[in-house]
């Protein structure tokens, strides 16, 4: 394990003013994407819409990483370049997905367990290879009655954890993202109970794995209230319960914090980042690694058409561009109002 470049990787993807994309959608998730714009999922088709988002003309002043797909870290550009050396090329630092997803959890009913461990270590010196210096792994907790029960929350974490140290292992920082999903008709209070568990549970693990925590990332879910709730908070019990949350488990030590967005709209995913940043100082980077976020106006502008390309690109920047604003807490709603 090389700590200063793992170090120097991980700074280099919370950098200020920047965040990463989530480009990781499974071949299954990536086809129900497309069935919102009625597009066959061809691996051409992938191709040519994972080009629009990487090569969009001045991503890389809000982009400082890209999380690919198997797939997608073995295509290339039109013009017959690798992704990961064009993305490198514009000091976007490729990362990759290596976990295999989250299955049931046997025994565990509506409890799943993420897997990929097995061969990891060699797929991990592959993707070294082929350019990846960072990898993400998911780990999924679902609230509801009587869930998530503790030994689902050990295990995963145990999993994470494994994952993080064979990451270090190979110079590759690991993506450490528990999520809680937003899902449920739960309350705020009861997703901050959760995260609050899970993400103990997490750092707990990390140090019996012994992780460098200042070599990796957490990406975790913001405390908000489930998408079927009654009566959900505002955006700023949102900020307020998320920073309180995360200053109690996450450590100084770790460089940043990446959020997912997990089904909140796009302005939602950047207006609460915004409100979190102004509630500095943090002692951590407070970025976004978002995909639908970014993703779902691009995907709409595009449709699948070879002359709507330019117009996904713009989509895309404006997402980029207010996410990068919200960094710094400087976003307001008004900034939709604006042009890409
Ligand atoms: P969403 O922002 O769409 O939740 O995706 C982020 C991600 O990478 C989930 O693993």
């Amino acid at each position: 394990m090389n700590v200063s470049e793992l170090e120097s990787i991980a700074r280099q993807m919370v950098a200020p003013g920047k965040g990463i994309l989530a480009a990781d959608e499974s071949t299954g998730t990536i086809k129900k994407r497309f069935q919102s714009i009625k597009l066959e999922s061809t691996e051409e088709h992938r191709r040519m819409y994972r080009e629009m988002l990487f090569t969009a003309a001045g991503a890389a002043d809000y982009i400082s990483g890209v999380i690919l797909y198997d797939e997608t870290i073995r295509q290339k550009t039109r013009d017959g370049v690798p992704f990961p050396e064009y993305l490198a090329e514009r000091h976007i630092v490729p990362g990759i997905k290596v976990d295999k997803g989250a299955k049931p959890l046997a025994g565990f009913p509506g409890e799943t367990i993420t897997e990929g461990l097995d061969g990891l270590r060699e797929r991990l010196a592959e993707y070294h290879e082929l350019g990846a210096r960072f990898a993400k792994w998911r780990a999924v907790i679902d609230i509801g009655a009587g869930i998530p029960t503790r030994y689902a929350i050990e295990a995963n974490a145990d999993a994470l954890a494994r994952y993080a140290a064979l990451s270090q292992e190979a110079n590759i920082v690991p993506i450490v993202e528990p999520e809680v999903l937003m899902d449920g008709a739960h309350t705020l209070e009861r997703c901050e109970e959760v995260t609050s568990d899970v993400l103990a549970t997490v750092f707990a693990a990390l140090h019996s794995h012994r992780i460098h925590l200042e070599g990796m990332i957490l990406k975790p879910n913001m405390v908000i209230s489930g998408k079927k709730c009654a009566n959900r908070a505002g955006p700023r019990q949102v900020a307020e319960a998320t920073v309180r949350c995360l200053k109690r488990y996450v450590p100084a030590a770790v460089p940043g914090i990446a959020f997912l967005s997990g089904g909140q709209s796009p302005e939602e995913a950047t207006e609460h980042l915004s409100l979190m940043n102004q509630l500095g100082p943090l002692p951590w980077q407070l970025s976004f690694s978002y995909g639908r976020a970014l993703q779902e106006t691009a995907l709409a502008a595009w449709g699948g058409h070879d002359d709507a390309f330019a117009a996904g690109q713009q989509a895309f920047l404006k997402r980029a561009r207010l996410n990068g604003l919200a960094r710094s807490g400087e976003y307001t709603p008004a900034h939709e109002q604006q042009a890409a």
